[in-house]
């Protein structure tokens, strides 16, 4: 059994693999286009890819031997699932195992942005602190507000407590057959929710019905002062618009982990000193990033020999149905 792997992963799990499959890591770091990552995935049976990694239908069609494409993040709209499904290749994430690690980022760059810290490192260095002042720095305080959350799964909810922990209200959409949520929230309509959001922080997937949620028209909803935090995916804000939004002050500040060209940022958003900006980390803890390593190792093993892997998105063909050597 072969496994190709896009990027040498955090952890030993790859090492433990390499006792029980032939695998091949990817050593370089420029990003794969679909024609390099098809011919880089050749002939294995499994693959565990990044993020970034454009898994297309024609990736799928000239890798016929692909049984998993076991995606080393929670997100995988870098996967065509449908291409996916159509050939019986199973999809596999990194739910859970990232939960409390990229929450943890939200709520730092919730604090971060509403409490200045890059503006007062940067006094500190700069040598331009001159002593307590009454007015010095005054960010905004969270007490007492509203965080609206958009995707209430996993890592909402977990943004959500550690929100209702800071003592703030929490809402999140109101849905069919949603009725009340754990951990409790006001639900309300999108636009009721914006309007409400004193921070409005992002924990959906990217889908064409998430792409540009957020476009000139929703961020304008938003309160006057409001704060807007992403550590879902970039493309569900427009941030073209999100610059604008900002420039003519009715955004207070943004706080970003993802962006909507990767590894691109608007210019309009640089040298901001109320936009906050992480190079894409939220499950970025060694923690995290080994157990990620060990769940999508754990689904291709599993996938390799015949059983249901823990954690899939599309389900391939069943264990066993297809007499494969
Ligand atoms: C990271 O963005 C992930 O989807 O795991
Ligand atoms: C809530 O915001 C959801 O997307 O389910």
């Amino acid at each position: 059994m072969e496994v190709a792997v896009t990027a040498a992963l955090p952890g030993s799990a790859l090492d433990r693999l390499a006792a029980r499959a032939q695998v091949r890591v990817r050593r370089e770091r420029t990003r794969l286009d679909p024609v390099a990552l098809a011919d880089f995935v050749g002939e294995a049976d499994a693959a565990i890819t990044l993020l970034a990694d454009p898994v297309t239908g024609d990736v799928l069609a000239s890798c016929p031997k692909l049984r998993i494409v076991a995606n080393y993040a929670v997100g995988v709209d870098n996967i065509d699932l449908e291409a996916a499904r159509a050939r019986g290749v199973w999809v596999t994430n990194t739910p859970d195992v990232l939960t409390e690690a990229t929450a943890d980022l939200a709520w730092t760059l919730i604090l971060g942005i509403t409490r200045r810290v890059l503006e007062g490192d940067a006094m500190m260095r700069e040598g331009c602190f001159e002593g307590w002042r009454p007015d010095l720095l005054l960010g905004t305080g969270l007490q007492g507000k509203t965080l609206g959350i958009i995707g209430y799964g996993r890592i909402g909810r977990a943004v959500a407590r550690r929100g209702i922990a800071f003592g703030m209200e929490i809402a999140t959409l109101a849905r069919p057959g949603r009725t009340r949520t754990d951990p409790p929230a006001r639900l309300l309509p999108l636009e009721e929710l914006l309007a409400a959001s004193d921070v409005l922080s992002l924990h959906c997937p990217l889908t064409p019905g998430t792409r540009h949620l957020l476009d000139e028209a929703h961020l304008r909803l938003l309160p006057r002062g409001a704060f807007v935090i992403n550590t879902a995916r970039g493309p569900v804000i427009d941030e073209a618009a999100l610059a604008r939004t900002l420039a003519d002050g009715h955004l207070a500040g943004a706080a970003l982990d993802v962006y909507e060209n990767e590894p691109e940022v608007h210019p309009g958003l640089l040298r901001r000193n109320d936009v906050l900006l992480m190079p894409h980390a939220g499950s970025a803890t060694v923690e995290t990033r080994s157990a990620m390593a060990d769940l999508a190792v754990a689904n291709v093993e599993a996938v390799l020999v015949g059983k249901e892997p823990p954690t899939p998105v599309v389900r391939g063909k069943a264990p066993g149905s297809k007499g494969r050597e």
